[in-house]
């Protein structure tokens, strides 16, 4: 049969140049499909006188064999590149450092802190600390708190123990973080704008009270100074802190003996599905307590009234962590429960500031 080292010599050339999978599949087609050349060749057998066929059926056969063998050769030489192409793209370095997780986070409480910390510190309040044993000139006297207000009895106080013959004041464990207001002024006097965060303690046990909880305070003393000022300074915090630009705060007129006016201030909120959402709605979430500061307190810590005076307000750690973070049982911060701590900590790496985020 004529021709066939010519179509052989052609598919042979093609399969071996075929780019792709695509390109070789056209190829056996062309060849060896129903229609191919090679296939229509055979079908011409019929025709042929015996000793015709006796030469070009085996010559057909074998070049049918050769060409199929070709491509499936082809064909996996093609997949090995492919392979390769992806081997080269798809490698990770097994040799690299691991990351492991880390085995600590940061407590929420710590973290709020810092958070609380940063914003107040670009507003220019220094951090100052008491102790958490305070006597009850501290606590109470020297905060304008008569010996029969109710905050003094037993079941709010924490009495430490005394022996009869200890004639020194009696000595709590601190109710509230104000006694710094007054260790501080003591020592630095004024002008001064401190804020004080730390433990306080009250008999008080349910799921919004633990005997053992978080408070900060603020102090703010100079000589022209007005509850404006204060309204001022805490809408610039809850809105760099909760991070919603339209907070409102409500201040409700209230009583502490050491503020003159004193104001309860709560933040706008609505519960949608059992979801906090601060900022809007028509609920109301009192987060503080706040006031101009008792004349008598400054002279207490040995400040003029008649020349400086100023604001004060004192505020939950917990609450607002609960509030910020959706945390719903108090009690649960103090658990030391393993998986809370997973799921509500913080990396340990993560120091919030204002620029980076307050928050993660
Ligand atoms: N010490 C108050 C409390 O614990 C809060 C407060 C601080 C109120 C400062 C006014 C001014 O409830």
């Amino acid at each position: 049969m004529d021709g066939l080292d010519a179509i052989k010599a052609k598919y042979l050339e093609s399969i071996m140049a075929a780019g792709d999978e695509a390109a070789l599949e056209g190829l056996r087609v062309a060849a060896v499909g129903k229609k191919g050349e090679i296939s229509l060749k055979m079908r011409e057998l019929g025709k042929m006188t015996p000793e015709e066929r006796q030469v070009a059926g085996p010559a057909l056969n074998a070049l049918k064999d050769e060409v199929n063998s070709a491509i499936a050769a082809k064909k996996s030489g093609l997949a090995d590149a492919a392979l390769d192409a992806r081997l080269q793209t798809e490698w990770i370095d097994v040799s690299l450092a691991g990351r492991p997780r880390s085995k600590g986070s940061i407590h929420p409480i710590s973290q709020v802190t810092e958070e609380v910390v940063s914003i107040f510190a670009s507003l220019g309040f220094a951090v100052a600390e008491g102790p958490q044993i305070e006597n009850d000139h501290y606590n109470f006297d020297a905060l304008n708190i008569a010996p029969e207000h109710p905050s003094r009895q037993e079941h709010d106080t924490f009495y430490m123990h005394r022996e009869a013959n200890d004639d020194r004041p009696p000595h709590v464990l601190r109710t509230h973080t104000s006694p710094v207001q007054i260790r501080y002024m003591e020592k630095h006097g004024a002008p001064c704008r401190i804020i004080c965060p730390g433990r306080v303690y009250r008999a008080d046990y349910d799921q919004t009270h633990t005997p053992m909880f978080h408070q900060y305070e603020g102090l703010c003393i100079d000589k022209d100074i007005s509850m404006a000022n204060l309204k001022w300074t805490l809408e610039e915090f809850c809105r760099a802190f909760f991070e919603v630009d339209d907070v409102e705060l409500r201040f409700r007129a209230s009583h502490f003996p050491f503020t003159e006016p004193s104001a309860e201030v709560d933040i706008r909120c609505s519960w949608d599905k059992g979801q906090l959402k601060l900022g809007q709605g028509d609920d109301w979430m009192e987060i503080l307590g706040s006031g101009m500061v008792h004349p008598k307190v400054l002279q207490a810590a040995g400040v003029d009234p008649q020349e400086w005076q100023g604001f004060a307000f004192g505020m939950g750690i917990d609450r607002i962590a609960m509030l910020k973070y959706g945390i719903p049982d108090l009690r649960a911060f103090f658990d030391s429960d393993l998986r809370w701590l997973r799921h509500y900590g913080f990396a340990s790496l993560d120091m919030p500031n204002l620029h980076g985020g307050i928050s993660r």
